[in-house]
């Protein structure tokens, strides 16, 4: 591995900005293009979010980890919490499945997720709690001798 960061955050909602801003900066040494770097900003933005509502209830007493790895070209964002977590992860991972209907969420932070990373997993912690790895590959363009 190249290089990596780990923070523990706050679960509040301003920290939400904060946690996407620094895997953001972090990331730019692959060099990745605005499009990429919008891609793992919004990646982060939902896993983040995730824990705020869903594993923690919006509790602001708890706390969530952010470990991120550069490893040549790939970018792996690992987002964990010790709240309720999932208890079916193919489930939760279904588009438009959402457990609070009624806060107008719309069951498609996973599936944003899916679309924006080459890769993501969903586990279980020991403490029963929830682990997300993100997983962004940074396409370089080749250069081509002539
Ligand atoms: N960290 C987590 N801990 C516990 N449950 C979670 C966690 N992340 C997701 N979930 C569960 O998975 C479901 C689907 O998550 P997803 O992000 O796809 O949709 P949502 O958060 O409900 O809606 P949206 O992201 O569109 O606002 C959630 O409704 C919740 O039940
Ligand atoms: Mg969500």
């Amino acid at each position: 591995m190249n290089n990596y960061f780990e923070i523990k955050l706050k679960s509040v909602s301003e920290n939400e900005k904060f946690a996407r801003n620094i895997v953001a900066a972090f990331s730019v040494s692959l060099k990745p293009t605005i499009d990429e770097i919008t891609d793992i900003k919004t990646a982060v933005s939902e896993a983040v979010t995730n824990c705020i509502v869903h594993a923690y209830d919006n509790d602001p007493s708890r706390e969530i980890l952010i470990r991120c790895e550069l490893d040549e070209n790939t970018i792996t964002t690992i987002i964990s919490d010790d709240g309720v977590g999932i208890p079916d992860i193919e489930l939760a991972l279904t588009a438009f499945y959402t457990t609070k209907e009624e806060d107008e969420r719309s069951g498609m932070g996973f599936t944003l997720m899916q679309s924006f990373c080459d890769d993501l997993q969903v586990s279980i912690n020991e403490n029963g709690g929830t682990t997300v790895t993100m997983i962004k590959k940074i396409l370089r363009d080749e250069v081509i001798s002539a």
